[in-house]
């Protein structure tokens, strides 16, 4: 019998199509009502069982193979984003402002051709495939949590998802264990003083000149209070104060992120942000509260998974490669909180500057020849699982 790789290179034109029908068509988080659609029409003529509206606009698909075994969970996101494509390409997003700029499509292309291809495999398959076609991956509080909230992770022994990364090349697979990808959370800080006339700052308390003191004294956390050997971010990304040149408001706010890849500094951050802001603001005569969101926790691959997803990525006839963190979030922590797995990045490059550019880029795109990889490399953690 054929190669998982050979097959999925048969129906790579189908995969690449389905691909590039997603990309002119994107749909941001929990508005994937077309890409779901199409999604579980496919899987439904498959034979698989199928369930609509996971977590709003998701679908769980279902490959029985009636023989007993683990249920294994194979994860792919759906979702576009907020950003305008650039790229000059016959498939280009036909939606101004919106875009498939993470590779998404690909993702969902991907796993649907692996659905397509168990089939071929199904008297070799033990227990059950769980595919999780998840919606709103790209925003807090997403697709993740949601479809755990509702159970679907229920029962599954061991959780897999792909990210493409054009900046590996195509045939290249990245791993890591143990933390990954940095947990992700939100904070806004607001600077409450007395505004007043521009010309007259000693009858005010000027929220400005303290939320910019507040700016540079956040970096401290980094570089003063954190173990120099454990990554972290503090990165504020908007301040808003103020209507006029003449005129000093009564309040500024900031908002950022902040990134670890540890519990510890996880932990501790909102209490130093919340330290040193009210610090500084009380020192000027002003007030600073805190409003700090949790996003996604630290992704942490757990080894044995990794080893697998490794293994399977070799016998295609790929090479695995380690590679370190990123300070990026990924929704897929959640699963990962709950049950052993690994998040691999998929190498999509193919040397060109069309594939030179990072996730999130209003350029990104990647190699095609990469998502029958994708879709293989699935089919191979399965057979490999049944063989245990
Ligand atoms: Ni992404």
């Amino acid at each position: 019998m054929s190669t998982p790789l050979a097959f999925a290179q048969e129906i790579e034109p189908e995969i690449v199509e389905i691909r590039r029908d997603f990309h002119r068509h994107p749909e941001v988080a929990f508005e994937e009502v077309r890409t779901s659609g199409k999604v579980a029409a496919y899987c439904e003529q498959l034979g698989l069982k199928v369930l609509r509206g996971a977590a709003k606009t998701g679908v769980i698909a279902e490959l029985n193979a009636d023989r007993p075994g683990p249920i294994l969970g194979l994860r792919a996101d759906m979702d576009a984003l907020p950003i305008h494509e650039e790229n000059e390409i016959e498939y280009r997003s036909t939606l101004n402002g919106k875009g498939h700029m993470c590779g998404h499509d690909a993702h969902t292309a991907m796993l649907m051709g692996a659905a397509k291809l168990l089939g071929k495999y199904k008297d070799r398959i033990h227990g059950r495939v769980r595919f999780f076609f998840q919606p709103a991956e790209e925003i807090p509080q997403g697709g993740a949590k949601k479809l755990i909230e509702e159970g679907h992770l229920d029962g599954v022994a061991e959780m897999f998802g792909l990210h493409v990364n054009p900046l590996l090349p195509t045939g290249v697979l990245g791993l890591k264990d143990g933390a990954t990808m940095a947990s992700m959370d939100r904070f806004e800080l607001l600077v409450e003083g007395v505004g007043g006339h521009g010309a007259m700052p000693h009858q005010t308390h000027d929220p400005i000149v303290t939320a910019a003191e507040i700016v540079l004294a956040l970096q401290t956390i980094v570089a003063r209070r954190m173990d120099p050997l454990e990554p972290g971010v503090v990165t504020v990304g908007k301040i808003e104060a103020g209507e006029a040149f003449n005129v000093i408001p009564p309040r500024c706010k900031l908002v950022g992120t902040c990134r670890s890849l540890s519990k510890d500094v996880w932990q501790k951050i909102p209490e130093w942000i919340e330290t040193i802001a009210t610090g500084i603001a009380r020192a000027h005569g002003l007030d600073a509260k805190l409003e700090y969101t949790r996003g996604t926790p630290v992704l942490n691959n757990t080894a044995p998974a990794v080893e697998e997803m490794g293994a399977a990525f070799r016998k295609l006839g790929g090479r695995d490669t380690r590679i370190r963190a990123t300070m990026g979030g990924e929704d897929f922590a959640y699963y990962l909180e709950q049950v052993p797995g690994c998040f691999g990045f998929l190498g999509a490059g193919d040397g060109t500057p069309a594939t030179g550019y990072c996730w999130h880029h209003p350029k990104y795109n990647i190699d095609e020849r990469a998502l029958a990889w994708g879709s293989a490399l699935f089919v191979q953690l399965v057979l490999d699982r049944a063989g245990k």
